[in-house]
């Protein structure tokens, strides 16, 4: 894509949140001052009845990751974002983010607009139901921010300074295996990722000095962005075959959407990784370029979900995964997130905290 994408758009982030709110309640009273009852406007609106625990407990986990997102994403944004790209002290690492693409900062920066609207749509939506939604305000500024001169030095929940990425979610994707049927560990697309711990913001001005260090961390936030929005995918397919409530389910798939959409972008992107070495205090890390001369379990562009087992004694199919138990559930998403770093310098207890949570999760079955 052409990199003059950020050139017009400078501090102008496609969709204000909080104004397209107020709109959007504006015409839903207009809307209904207007319709008949049933007609197609009234079936936008809420369902009546009380929810069962498992699906109290999956919209609260669900939650929990929408409010761990929101804050690695707003980090991200703000040293990345559209409405930052033009910060001379940030060029270092914008520059990085733009070889992965010309609308790398237009993307954080909506990417972060979504999980924000996640956040505030699931916790309207159990307050709705009777449900005080689950909070994780104890933990949300225990972590010093990036030093870097223009970042609000405001704590944060979640670390992206010292990070391990996982990167077995790019072969996983190009892989006829499945893990859901037994498929054993997919190896890492970067494997010193996957080692020591990276930085994915600029901690500091002194990682600002140097364009290859800069384009290393920046490469590095390309892969975790991958990694996490990947993670949401199978998480929400998982948990959505648990949900018991019609409108719930569609709450489920249709932000688990969204997720696959983030999921896909980022996809795309990360192959555009620089070429490079990098020595880190956390370890060397090591990019190769994923566009030219590599196979199929590695090459850049095979981003469509490879055909895979699914259904036993069925074809190989296209689809998200994985989707089964044990996998990426939701212990399984927690548990990434935790291996990934995000929580490093939080107490435990935010982590048995979230563990237990989607202990919780996990155990609800579908009734009819
Ligand atoms: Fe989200
Ligand atoms: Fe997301």
């Amino acid at each position: 894509m052409e990199k003059s994408g950020t050139g017009n758009k400078q501090g102008t982030a496609r969709r204000s949140f909080l104004k397209k709110g107020a709109l959007g309640i504006g015409a839903a009273a207009i809307g209904a001052g207007f319709l008949a009852k049933g007609s197609p406007a009234f079936a936008q609106e809420h369902e009546g009845g009380s929810l069962s625990k498992g699906d109290v407990d999956i919209l609260q986990l669900l939650l929990a990751a929408e409010i761990i997102e929101t804050d690695l994403w707003k980090q991200y944004r703000e040293l990345g974002g559209v409405e930052v790209a033009n910060n001379p002290t940030f060029q270092p690492y914008v520059n990085g983010l733009l070889q992965l693409d010309g609308d790398m900062p237009q993307y954080i920066s909506d990417n972060t607009d979504d999980e924000i609207s996640h956040v505030a749509f699931l916790r309207a939506y159990l307050k709705s139901k009777g449900h005080e939604p689950i909070n994780l305000d104890k933990f949300a500024h225990n972590l010093a921010p990036s030093s870097v001169p223009g970042v609000p030095q405001t704590g944060r929940l979640t670390n992206l300074k010292q990070l391990k990425v996982d990167t077995s979610w790019w072969t996983r994707y190009r892989s006829k295996e499945n893990v859901d049927l037994g498929a054993p560990a997919f190896p890492q697309a970067v494997p010193s990722l996957n080692e020591g711990q990276h930085p994915a913001i600029p901690a500091t001005l002194a990682d600002l000095s140097d364009a290859n260090h800069a384009q290393a961390i920046a490469n590095t936030a390309g892969f975790h962005f991958g990694f996490i929005e990947q993670a949401g995918t199978s998480l929400y397919a998982t948990l959505s075959q648990r949900v018991s409530n019609p409108e719930v389910l569609r709450i489920t798939i249709s932000i688990g959407g969204a997720e696959i959409m983030h999921f896909q972008v980022w996809h795309d992107k990360a192959g555009n990784a620089v070429a490079l070495t990098d020595n880190q205090p956390g370890g060397t890390l090591t990019f190769v370029n994923l566009a030219q001369g590599q196979p199929e379990s590695l090459q850049a562009n095979l981003i469509m979900p490879e055909p895979t087992d699914f259904i036993k004694g069925l074809p190989e199919v296209s689809i998200i995964r994985p989707t089964g138990a044990g996998q990426l559930d939701a212990t399984g998403a927690i548990k990434g997130f935790i291996e990934d770093g995000l929580f490093i310098g939080q107490p435990k207890e935010l982590q048995q905290f979230l563990l237990n949570l989607a202990a919780e999760a996990d155990e609800a079955r579908r009734e009819s």
